[in-house]
């Protein structure tokens, strides 16, 4: 899948749903420029409308998910930026810039493994929809430390879902990694297009294990990474991560990478 530039500006949209799922806020709005053109694993700068300059940056946050006209982004308040987010209620105003990044390239037709870790199970809603719409086998392994991050694998319910948390307080206690060499067991031998591919989102550590176990059992895997962002679109430098091929920008290069590609 190839994305379409994203415009040069912050666009404002009204708050049409706002609530609580667990630890994380599901906030949606219609933007139909955005749902017409978002790539699954995608993201969006977003902060709050309104001349209040505190915080001055928007914050980066995946698509979670795209319904018609409808585009919903889930947010885990971690900082002042994604408090002031989490505090928008039905008729206040976003300002929102995307989508932005690459987004994630599913090739094969076999099952696809979708793995998320924390609030990294945020993009991978949109990623389940359009992989189903395909005709994909579609497995999600979700993993979080607690109950009330693990409610938010509600927003998965129309999946196939096995939900992993560190206290066992919901599913089977774990790390949504430590599954995945046995649901990969079989992959040596298939053909590319049927093979198992990996799709991850979450913490370093989640990924970084999600790239061995990949490259053990010779499955492709892509990853979406995490960095720190200001600007968004590839001109602050902010962002890089290392990879094989040299620093790269997450921002603008990613935030998918192959999982070979990236270096820890
Ligand atoms: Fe500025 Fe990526 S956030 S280059």
């Amino acid at each position: 899948m190839v994305a379409k530039p994203a415009p040069a500006s912050l666009i404002e949209y009204p708050v049409v749903e706002s609530r609580q799922v667990g630890a994380y806020r599901l906030i949606s709005f219609v933007a139909r420029e955005i749902a017409a053109s978002a790539i699954p694993g995608q993201f969006l700068m977003v902060r709050q409308a309104g001349p209040s300059l505190d915080p001055l940056l928007p914050r980066p946050l995946g698509i979670h998910d795209i319904d018609s006209d409808l585009v919903r982004i889930l947010i885990e308040p971690v900082g002042k930026g994604t408090y002031e987010l989490v505090r928008l209620r039905v008729g206040d105003r976003l300002s929102v810039l995307g989508p932005l990044g690459n987004g994630f390239d599913p090739r094969g037709g076999g099952t696809a493994l979708l793995v998320g870790g924390g609030i990294g199970v945020a993009p991978l809603a949109l990623l389940a929809r359009s992989l189903t719409a395909s005709g994909r086998d579609v497995h999600c392994l979700l993993g979080f430390r607690t109950r009330s991050q693990a409610v938010s694998a509600e927003l998965f319910r129309e999946y196939y879902v096995k939900v992993f948390t560190e206290d066992a307080s919901v599913g089977t206690r774990g790390l949504v990694s430590e599954p995945l060499s046995a649901c990969l067991a079989d992959n040596a031998g298939k053909r590319d297009e049927h093979a198992t591919e990996v799709f991850a989102c979450g913490p370093d550590p989640m990924l970084r294990e999600i790239a061995r176990i990949a490259e053990e059992s010779g499955a492709r895997a892509q990853l979406s990474a995490a960095a720190h962002m200001a600007c968004g679109i590839g001109a602050c430098q902010g962002c890089v991560v290392r990879t094989t091929g040299g620093y790269r920008r997450v921002c603008s290069e990613g935030p998918v990478f192959e999982a070979g590609e990236l270096i820890w």
